[in-house]
């Protein structure tokens, strides 16, 4: 029978062996997930036996882990903006680089920065939309996080049925339901003869954006687990963009703002797309320094 500290140990040797890297935090990270402990409880009861049950599942898991199954699939959650997301293989899991995103939006928010710099009054509506919201980490954080008491409601849109269900589930968990509308369809179309042109004063868009040939060379973790469907982004991995430039505009209400997650090996196609559409945009860079997010508009 295992203690917890020789079920670690098992584990990441076991997790090495299958060529992994973070086998400690992994290990701890699901061991705290099949005893319900969490990891400082761990080390406190380093000795403890684990139950036959405990031990069966924790077993089971590494294996899964050691096919390379990603953690937040197996545990079924994922932190982002220090909030817990629910998680399935309909989703991609929501990335710590993307929080450079939903915090750019707030600090825009929060400034009440609309309308070409006029402020925003308290009674007034806002809405934003979140395009291919996912796991609904993007509207969901920005709901859960808006300082400003006034109205703020966001349209999340989605293709897939399945990940719709998590991003419901998750603005529930959160309690922001009330404040988030959503919408099965391509991109903005779901918006269309709604009277949402020239009315949002937010679009908010993490798509895919691997080229489809790249694919296959993505690391087992993501290319064998994650949705393709939130990773194709085309041909050349800017399908999505050259679409949500070219719609976005008719929806934003003076002053409003496109906010995109790039991949930094794109910035000067993206750059260039936006230029041909005559948006002025600023660049901005992750904790990597890499660029990874552009801020665009009529004016930035
Ligand atoms: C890269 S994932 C990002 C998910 C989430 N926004 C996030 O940041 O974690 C892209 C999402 O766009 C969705 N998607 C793909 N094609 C779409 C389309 N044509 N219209 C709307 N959503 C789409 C995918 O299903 C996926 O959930």
């Amino acid at each position: 029978m295992f203690t917890v500290n020789k079920a670690l140990l098992w584990a990441k040797n076991y997790l090495k062996e299958c060529g992994l890297e973070n086998t400690a935090l992994e290990a701890e990270v699901l061991l705290a997930f099949c005893t319900k402990l969490d990891r400082v409880a761990l080390y406190r009861q380093n000795e403890r036996f684990l139950s036959p049950g405990e031990e069966e599942n924790f077993r089971q898991m590494i294996k899964r882990r050691g096919q390379r199954e990603p953690v937040a699939y197996l545990t079924g959650h994922k932190e982002f903006m220090s909030l817990d997301f629910l998680v399935n293989p309909a989703v991609l899991i929501p990335r710590p680089e993307t929080e450079l995103l939903v915090e750019k939006a707030l600090e825009i928010l929060n400034a009440k920065a609309f309308g070409v710099g006029q402020a925003v009054g308290l009674s007034e509506k806002i809405l934003i939309v979140d395009v291919g919201t996912g796991s609904c980490a993007i509207a969901v954080s920005i709901a859960k996080y808006i300082k400003y008491p006034y109205e703020v409601y966001i349209y999340a849109t989605e293709i897939s049925p399945a990940a719709l269900d998590v991003a419901r589930l998750n603005a529930k968990r959160h309690g922001v339901a009330e404040r988030i509308i959503f919408w099965q369809g391509d991109l903005l179309e779901p918006l269309k003869n709604q009277g949402c042109e020239g009315q949002i004063s937010l679009i908010t868009a993490n798509l895919p954006y691997i080229p489809t040939i790249e694919i296959a060379c993505l690391e087992p973790d993501v290319r064998l687990y994650e949705p393709h469907l939130a990773l194709n982004g085309g041909k050349d991995g800017l399908d999505f963009y050259r679409r949500l430039i070219s719609q976005g505009r008719e929806f934003l209400r003076p002053g409003g703002y496109l906010l995109m997650e790039i991949d930094p090996a794109a910035i000067n196609q993206i750059s260039g797309l936006l230029n041909a559409a005559g948006w002025k945009f600023n660049v901005f860079l992750d904790l990597a320094g890499k660029e990874r997010l552009i801020v665009a508009g009529q004016e930035v």
